[in-house]
């Protein structure tokens, strides 16, 4: 069974819609760990629209399983990895533009550039995952680049139409994985996983992590509302 890495971002997300203090990915990222979280992966953006520094350097301090930053592959951003020491990084592709990930990292065309970064952080005991498509191309890649990870990208899977698309991705994804394993590559996924699309992916021969991060926040919210709401009706009485 594949580890559970829930990314808090969406509590951040929420916090910032008001620049405020509440609610704290700090709190959220201890109620996950106490409800079985087998770790914690933040997206600190150049943007910093979710995620604040902050944030993560309190992190490191409070996460009692592991935390896995994910950020652009930049040299600001390696500082500050290199700093605060995550357990590991993800390193994904960043628009300011777009609403969330768009599609994996390209290890081909970032050449020498990319396994600097993957060197400096690994050569201070910060172990790198790549988040790419199941791509061959991108996976070799990925092994030459000495990268101990990498996190498959399964937005396609979870954006698939149909059924038939859908088993389609996810045999891509299985492919993916069995090419990644062959090349010496630890195995991990993630992005737009489910309630209802994640157990196919969790069953993909030799995975070890998924990082779920908007489903979850967003069922929180919604299995929250009922008490949150009884609790403040309460207190108007
Ligand atoms: N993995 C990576 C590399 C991501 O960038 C994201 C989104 O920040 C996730 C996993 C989680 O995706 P989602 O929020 O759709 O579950």
């Amino acid at each position: 069974m594949p580890t559970l890495g829930v990314n808090i971002d969406h509590i951040a997300t929420i916090r910032q819609a008001r620049r405020g203090v509440e609610p704290d990915p700090v709190a959220a990222a201890a109620i996950a760990e106490l409800a079985g979280a087998d770790g914690i992966t933040v997206h600190l953006r150049e943007d910093r629209r979710h995620i604040q520094e902050r944030d993560v350097r309190i992190l490191r301090q409070t996460v009692r399983t592991h935390l896995n930053l994910e950020m652009a592959a930049t040299p600001d951003m390696v500082k500050i990895a290199l700093d605060i020491k995550p357990d590991y990084v993800t390193l994904v592709p960043e628009k300011r533009e777009e609403i969330t990930t768009e599609g994996g990292l390209d290890v081909v065309g970032m050449g020498d550039r990319l396994v600097e970064i993957v060197h400096q952080l690994q050569s201070a005991a910060i172990p790198v995952s790549l988040f790419i498509d199941a791509d061959a191309n991108q996976l070799k890649a990925s092994a030459k680049s000495g990268a101990k990870f990498v996190e498959l990208h399964t937005g396609n899977y979870a954006n698939a139409i149909d059924e038939a698309q859908q088993h389609q991705e996810l045999e891509i994804l299985t492919k993916g994985g069995k090419v990644a394993i062959a090349l010496g590559l630890r195995l991990n996924a993630g992005h737009g996983l489910t309630y209802w699309n994640t157990s196919a992916v969790a069953q993909i021969p030799g995975m070890e992590e998924l990082n779920i991060g908007h489903s979850i926040i967003s069922r929180a919210a919604l299995v929250g509302l009922d008490r949150a709401v009884r609790e403040m009706k309460a207190l108007l009485g």
